[in-house]
């Protein structure tokens, strides 16, 4: 099995069965997020104590790569800081658009692969953009 073999199977086992796609009790903060090119929606909820994200759900329909994707970041963020999901998430964010990034995103690696399909990088992103939308405090964004 090759690299990509390897990257498609974490893919589709996340996206059978996504882990942590559940309501959250005692949530902090929640946002959805809407991809405008399929009407698909992700909502992210949270619970925030001070600056670190201590818990992480969510809910919604989407394709196979943005609930894996969902699931994966529910994975990668328990624990963290703000700050540090911040990194994270421009690190992502250029590792899916075919930029450099700054640091080992372990697991996240998986979806380099989508920046030869544009379309894919808004699935990828989507929870993500809920995910910083929840984070400050919104209630909805688009991956617009
Ligand atoms: Fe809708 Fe991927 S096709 S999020």
């Amino acid at each position: 099995m090759n690299l990509d073999e390897l990257y498609q199977e974490v893919i589709l086992d996340h996206s059978k069965n996504p882990r942590n796609k559940t309501e959250l009790e005692n949530f902090t903060h929640e946002a959805k997020g809407h991809n405008p090119l399929c009407g698909d929606q992700i909502s992210i909820q949270i619970i925030m104590k001070g600056e670190e994200i201590s818990d992480v759900k969510f809910t919604g329909a989407g394709c196979a790569i943005s609930t894996a994707s969902a699931s994966i970041l529910t994975e990668a963020i328990k624990g963290k800081s703000k700050n540090e999901i911040e990194k994270i998430f421009e690190n992502f964010h250029n590792l899916v658009t075919g930029n450099k990034t700054e640091e080992d995103l372990g697991k996240l690696t998986i979806f380099e692969g989508v920046q030869k399909y544009p379309v894919r990088i808004k699935c990828a992103t989507l929870s993500w953009h809920a995910l910083m939308a929840a984070i400050n405090g919104e209630k909805e964004t688009s991956t617009e």
